[in-house]
């Protein structure tokens, strides 16, 4: 277990796990079992820290894994507990910190994983939405639950839902507030890959080690610009491609990968 990361140093995360299992990845454990890893005011401004974090300085760390603790929950979203009474002020603050980690999320130049264990409820599966793509579990089920609250959903599902299975099966996901489950989420183009209860980590570390073993500017780059295609017209994304391809031509690691293919090795990518 490596631990020289400052993430890791930093102590008192009251509602998450961070583990570095190997050099360059990362997870991210919500770790509030007792409430199906819902997300309480304090995880929002944890999460929020921890991936505005890596805007700054990604303190070698190339791909991020986030899961829940325990096998049941992912995450069962807001924590309608502490909602329980709040007054509209205290909603809309509490809000305004979901908005900031889900932008985190969003802005996060790190590659993210969301390894889904169990229920991704409401905001929970808005969260595995704002990460990069979704593995999950077999017995994982997802809903987007708000409605049925007399609320809708705010942490970005409305945005990346539709993105990532359409319009209309988006609507009839959202609209009826209906759980389905991990091989109809693969279906619909919502979870990349569904796995073995057992083996959805290793198997989410394997790709992570696979996305970490690449050029990390590179990976970057190629993130970033994979961003663009849902935001814009093709012409103008293929300008911003060519913007984020040029600034790699000058690395190291780009000379570093051609020396490497040429003397029949495996790069040493060195993040710049
Ligand atoms: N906020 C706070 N506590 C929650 C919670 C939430 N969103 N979701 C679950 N919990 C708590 C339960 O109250 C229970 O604790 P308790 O026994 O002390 O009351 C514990 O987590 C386990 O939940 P339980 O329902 O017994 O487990 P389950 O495995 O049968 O079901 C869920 C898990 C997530 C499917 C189910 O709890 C659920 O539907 N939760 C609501 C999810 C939701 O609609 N979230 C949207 C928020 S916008």
């Amino acid at each position: 277990m490596i631990d020289c990361l400052s993430v890791l140093k930093t102590s008192g995360y009251e509602t998450l796990r961070l583990a570095s299992p190997e050099e360059h990845l990362l997870v991210v454990t919500l770790n509030r079992e007792e409430r199906s890893n819902a997300m309480n005011t304090q995880m929002g401004r944890e999460l929020r820290d921890v991936f505005a974090g890596f805007y700054s300085d990604s303190q070698g760390i190339r791909c991020i894994v986030l899961t829940g603790a325990g096998k049941k929950a992912f995450c069962a979203g807001a924590d309608l507990k502490e909602r329980n009474g709040m007054s509209n002020e205290s909603w809309l603050a509490q809000h305004a910190i979901f908005e900031q980690h889900v932008r985190a999320m969003l802005e996060c130049p790190i590659p993210v994983i969301a390894a889904v264990n169990g229920a991704a409820f409401g905001g929970g599966m808005e969260m595995a939405l704002s990460a990069d793509f979704i593995y999950a579990a077999k017995s994982a089920r997802f809903a987007l639950t708000e409605t049925s609250l007399g609320i809708m959903p705010g942490a970005g599902g409305t945005q990346n839902l539709p993105r990532a299975c359409g319009v209309r099966r988006a609507k009839e996901i959202i609209l009826t507030a209906e759980a389905f489950t991990a091989q109809q989420a693969f279906e619909w183009g919502i979870v990349n890959r569904v796995c073995e209860d057992e083996s959805l980590m290793s198997d989410a570390l394997e790709t992570a080690g696979k996305i970490a073993a690449n050029g990390p500017l590179a990976v970057r780059q190629a993130k970033k610009s994979i961003g663009m295609a849902t935001q814009t017209d093709l012409g103008t994304g293929y300008t911003f491609e060519i913007e984020a391809y040029n600034l790699l031509v000058s690395t190291a690691d780009r000379m570093e990968g051609i020396r490497a293919f040429n003397e029949k090795r495996k790069p040493n990518f060195e993040g710049r």
